[in-house]
């Protein structure tokens, strides 16, 4: 593990924020879905001398010179990837979720397609069509929801707009959904709109690879993941696609929208991906979901209420304007307890998503830490004394210590400074 005593010598005031952050990490409740914690392999792969390589291009194509080591490392990648996913073809280069997405609608879409995806305050993510992100600027977007009643995918309706606006490309996928996604069924409803399908799996790749939600890749023609949430990676994305789609993915990516790859977070993931193929992954994937569902059903029990009703995977919704608070409160006051989650707009949500009705919880970061079924129903607990106490210091103060209490009993990354 790296020591950082060149970093405390050159610039103590960087050193002060890595330590700062590394503190907070170790002594908080990580509850936000979209993170976790790598382990310290991945972060000497992502802190190593890999960053001063230039390598445009492709390994064995590249438009510099010296890129033999760098060509290793994402031929691992493609290859760890390609069989951990089962894909045809993987690009390895993009350097988040974003640019990936980009990338397939860059390859497949021109200005003025038709593109449709889920809506944000569904579950949706920006660059599934929103008109804030270059997906909702460039393309004109129709956007399907989740069904009122069930909050859940109406996939007839998804047929509906899709028979009716015939899209180009239809995009699943969502940042704050918790139950399966029947990519089988979105795979029909593209051929009857005659449109492309890519699905996009940043929240629960992890769980893909782990075999406990069905693949995406039988059916879609596109997949894109981020590599830092459930799969537990570095930060970046992947592209992964059938291979017709070769060409026009690895041309997107570079030199359409990206310049020289980030190798050492290439190396990063080649490391993560290794790591996802083990049993002890798949037992951590396993652990996750089990821990979502248990969370969510403690909170249930103590009144609260869930979107959908509960969790098939690592992440759940909390209704907090059911129990008379917003989610910008319901974050403030968890934050000062020590537990760190994220406001988010629930489905039909009256508040704008800077207020939201709901905070998102996520399992992956307190499972990677180590905690099970016993830890649930504490959190819980902490949680439920934070929601009815959210303006009362001393209650959160008390949170916070029984906060750092449960954390100090799973060490994170102890060898670091
Ligand atoms: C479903 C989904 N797609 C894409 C992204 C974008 O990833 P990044 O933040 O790496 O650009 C996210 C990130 O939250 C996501 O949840």
């Amino acid at each position: 593990m790296p020591s950082y005593e060149h970093l405390r010598a050159a610039d103590p005031e960087i050193y002060d924020v890595v330590v700062a952050e590394r503190r907070r990490q170790a002594r908080g409740l990580e509850l936000i879905a979209s993170e976790n914690f790598t382990s310290p392999a991945v972060l000497e792969a992502a802190g190593s001398v890999l960053t001063n390589k230039y390598a445009e291009g492709y390994p064995g194509r590249r438009y510099y010179g010296g890129c033999e080591h760098v060509d290793v490392a994402e031929r691992l990648a493609i290859e760890r990837a390609r069989e951990l996913f089962g894909a045809e073809h993987v690009n390895v280069q993009p350097h988040c979720g974003t640019s990936a997405n980009m990338a397939v609608y860059f390859a497949v879409l021109a200005p003025g397609d038709v593109l449709m995806g889920m809506d944000l305050s569904s579950g949706g993510h920006l660059t599934h069509g929103h008109p804030l992100s270059y997906s909702g600027r460039d393309f004109k977007v129709v956007s399907y929801g989740v069904d009122r009643e069930s909050e859940r995918i109406d996939y007839d309706e998804v047929e509906r707009l899709a028979r009716e606006h015939r899209p180009k490309l239809i995009v699943c996928g969502a940042s704050a959904y918790s139950r399966v996604i029947d990519f089988a069924r979105f795979r029909a409803v593209a051929d009857a709109a005659g449109a492309l399908l890519m699905a996009d799996v940043a929240h629960i790749a992890g769980l893909v690879a782990a075999g406990l939600h069905p693949s995406p890749v039988p059916h879609c023609d596109f997949v894109t993941t981020t590599t830092h949430k459930t799969l537990r990676g570095p930060r970046g994305g992947l592209i992964l696609c059938r291979k017709e789609h070769k060409k026009a993915i690895n041309k997107a990516l570079f030199p359409g929208i990206q310049g020289g790859p980030l190798m050492h977070v290439i190396a990063a993931k080649a490391v993560a991906l290794k790591e996802a193929s083990s049993e002890a992954f798949r037992r951590d994937q396993e652990r996750t979901v089990e821990n979502a569902r248990a969370l969510a059903a403690h909170l249930v029990e103590r009144g609260y209420r869930i979107v959908s009703g509960g969790t098939d995977n690592h992440v759940f919704l909390l209704d907090v304007g059911h129990a008379g608070l917003t989610g910008k409160v319901a974050e403030k006051a968890l934050e000062e307890a020590g537990i760190t989650v994220n406001k988010n707009t629930i489905p039909y949500d009256p508040n704008p998503p800077l207020v939201a009705s709901g905070i998102r919880i996520g399992t992956p970061a307190v499972t990677t830490r180590g905690m099970g079924p016993a830890e649930m129903a504490e959190i819980a607990e902490l949680i439920a004394g934070v929601l009815q106490a959210p303006d009362d210091p001393a209650a959160l103060a008390a949170v916070r210590r029984r906060v750092e209490a449960l954390t100090e009993r799973f060490p994170l990354y102890p060898d670091l400074p």
